[in-house]
């Protein structure tokens, strides 16, 4: 799909639970290519705003726009389809298939046929291969084991990668990271970093939960910052991170600070 307009756009996205106002009235638009951060405290509402969006929760009022198609509540698998896809704050990989199988079962999906995986990779080389090929580019050492032991032992950095992996093998346009800085270290995160850089100039449009503001902000340069489940402001990191708002809801935060 192309043209031109935003390719992700949020109209009033609220997300109850019973009593609990996990998300209230949030929009924002996304623009194709873009690299846009989301941040908020603890429970503001971050991943049930990417569970809304990615179908595996149907918001309560409001809509999701994908290049102005209305894809609000189509079932999570449709919308991966569509080629939104999304790492997961709590990672689910196949745990005992290995490392590259993992990816294999993406590659065999009606859009991974359709566009041929990850580049049009699959056009040129098997399923095994094109699975090797991105890992290789994920930092997977090639003639190591590492591609080829169980998932499920694999550790927290190799496992974020694999997250990272098993998305891009589906070709998406949207790829939309959970807290994928989470849990590693600062030299994990480092290298991490020019990777996102560089899948976005592959022309990939990134919307990236984090509350690692400082890595964030290496690659993002507009972020939309939530609290209690709503949008408080968004704009240029600083400006963001300067608004009193967002300082407020920060304050206290057990999270790195602004
Ligand atoms: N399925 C659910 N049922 C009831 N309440 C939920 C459900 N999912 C999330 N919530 C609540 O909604 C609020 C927002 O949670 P959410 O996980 O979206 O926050 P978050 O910003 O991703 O937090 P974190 O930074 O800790 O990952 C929290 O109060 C949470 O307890
Ligand atoms: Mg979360």
């Amino acid at each position: 799909m192309s043209g031109t307009g935003p390719i992700l756009e949020l109209r009033n996205v609220s997300m109850h639970f019973g009593g609990i106002r996990a998300v209230e009235n949030v929009s924002f638009q996304v623009e194709p290519g873009e690299v846009v951060g989301i941040i908020g405290p603890n429970g503001s509402g971050k991943t049930t705003l990417i569970n809304c969006i990615t179908g595996f929760l149907k918001p309560t009022r409001g809509k999701v726009l994908f290049h102005g198609r209305d894809i609000t509540g189509m079932p999570a698998h449709k919308v991966a389809q569509l080629g939104i896809t999304r790492t997961f704050q709590i990672m689910r990989p196949y745990h005992s298939l290995p490392a590259y199988k993992n990816l294999v079962v993406p590659l065999c999906s009606p859009r991974a046929r359709r566009t041929g995986g990850w580049r049009g990779g699959g056009r040129h080389g098997d399923r095994d291969t094109v699975a090797l090929d991105i890992l290789e580019e994920l930092g997977f050492e090639r003639d190591s084991r590492v591609p080829y032991q169980a998932a499920g032992t694999l550790p927290t950095g190799y496992l974020k990668r694999l997250e990272l992996g098993r998305c891009l093998a589906l070709n998406p346009e949207v790829l939309i990271c959970d807290e994928v800085f989470s849990g590693l270290s600062a030299s994990e995160i480092a290298s991490l970093v020019p990777l996102i850089r560089r899948i976005n100039e592959q022309g990939l449009t990134i919307l990236m939960i984090e509350h690692r503001l400082r890595e964030l902000f290496q690659v993002a340069r507009r972020v939309v910052a939530l609290s209690y489940g709503e949008k408080i402001t968004e704009g240029p990191p600083e400006e963001v991170t300067a608004h009193p708002k967002v300082r407020e809801a920060y304050l206290g935060s057990e999270e790195e600070g602004c």
